[in-house]
């Protein structure tokens, strides 16, 4: 009786909408309630079939990471340049590699690095595992030999229990460096920020004029076209126009015109912590970012069409402003693991 019931108010309740406001669903999902679903945090972290999920791993990986022994002269680890005490980077325009050697690109973040598609500024590997083996040989970085490191590894016994626990009667190489330091980075998750508690529906999470800004950001500044979904990046590359003469994704794809000076869309998460911005560390607040995308870019063939300058008043750029700060999450402090040695 009460399946019947319940069928039957459903029945009623369905009949009801479409007589009533045949527009309900369209007009849901244009207004604010449907922007705001837009930009729900995912349920889970994905992690890819070839190299599931496990505490060991994940154990194993952090230690790697935070570990000098993995560059040719031990004074080097990852989180040398990506430093949890500033936003997964470094503070620096560009980073600073082997022989102190300046790089030609600035350190992206590696939060929410479980979702991206592709890797790099230029979007040149395709996953996590295989970027890790990049920086650790790249002559510029951290300069190791992988032959080298695996024989350093496996003469230190407290390697040994680590990759056994992780990986159980596998022997040490750089193919499992790589599936536990990967397996390490996607569990760096920006937390809860309080855009997150305002879009699941805490209407007090953020200010009033941080939803005047959530709206510039969607309509008039348009930055919505490139920076969308939850991350806040639409996993894209584009050329917006900045003056440095690095090619970007061209590298990879040179046949396509608008790939020239293209470089990936960052997640816009914890922004505010991340400052110098941009590939090329060339904007450093995010009040110039603003005035950039305003009037700031260079026209060249390649530049994005989503690129059409505004101008905002001052108190619509506030409002930009205060809605890119609650895109920013007090993240747990990161504690640095015991090195085996
Ligand atoms: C010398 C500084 C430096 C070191 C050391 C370093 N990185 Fe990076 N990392 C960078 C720079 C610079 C880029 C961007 C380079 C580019 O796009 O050409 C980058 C890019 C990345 C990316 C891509 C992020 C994205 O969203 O596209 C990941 C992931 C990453 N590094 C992880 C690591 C890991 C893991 C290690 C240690 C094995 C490491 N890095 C060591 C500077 C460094
Ligand atoms: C056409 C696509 C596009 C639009 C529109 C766009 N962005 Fe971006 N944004 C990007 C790309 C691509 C980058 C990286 C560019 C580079 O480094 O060469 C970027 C970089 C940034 C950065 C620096 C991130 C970092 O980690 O260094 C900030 C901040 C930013 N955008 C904010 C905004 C804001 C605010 C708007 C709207 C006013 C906006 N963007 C509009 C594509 C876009």
């Amino acid at each position: 009786l009460f399946r019947t019931l319940s069928i039957v108010i459903l029945g009623i309740l369905i009949a009801y909408s479409s007589v009533f406001s045949p527009n309900l669903t369209a007009s849901a999902s244009s207004g604010i309630a449907g922007l705001k679903a837009k930009f729900l945090r995912p349920g889970e972290i994905p992690f890819p079939e070839e190299n599931p999920y496990s505490v060991a791993k994940e154990r194993l990986g952090k230690v790697l990471f935070f570990d000098p022994i993995l560059s040719e002269k031990n004074n080097m680890s990852c989180a040398t340049c990506h430093n949890p005490g500033l936003g997964w980077e470094d503070g620096l325009p560009k980073a600073i590699g082997f022989n102190m050697d300046v790089l030609g690109r600035k350190t992206p973040t590696i939060i929410n690095a479980a979702w991206a598609e592709l890797l790099m500024w230029d979007g040149r590997f395709e996953s996590l595992e295989e970027q890790v083996l990049g920086p650790i040989q790249a002559a510029g970085e951290m300069h190791q030999d992988l032959e080298d490191l695996i024989v350093e590894l496996s003469a230190i016994a407290g390697y040994r229990t680590l990759f056994s626990a992780a990986f159980p009667g596998e022997k040490i190489s750089p193919e499992l460096v790589g599936k536990a330091i990967a397996t390490y980075e996607r569990t760096i998750v920006s937390s809860i920020a309080p855009f997150d508690r305002w879009v699941s529906g805490d209407d007090d999470a953020i200010s009033s004029l941080a939803k005047e800004g959530f709206n510039i950001f969607n309509g008039k500044a348009n930055c919505v076209a490139c920076h969308a979904s939850w991350a806040l990046t639409d996993s894209g590359f584009h050329d917006i126009g900045l003056a440095s003469k690095d090619i970007g994704r061209a590298s990879e794809l040179p046949k396509i015109k608008a790939m020239k000076h293209a470089f990936k869309t960052p997640t816009l998460r914890n922004i505010v912590e991340r400052a110098p911005y941009m590939h090329d560390g060339s904007i450093t607040t995010l009040d110039a970012v603003v005035d950039y995308y305003g009037n700031g870019f260079a026209k060249r063939e390649s530049l994005s069409p989503e690129m059409k300058g505004f101008s905002l008043n001052a108190r619509e750029k506030k409002a930009l402003l205060a809605f890119l700060k609650t895109l920013s999450s007090v993240d747990e402090a990161v504690s640095l693991p015991l090195l085996p040695r």
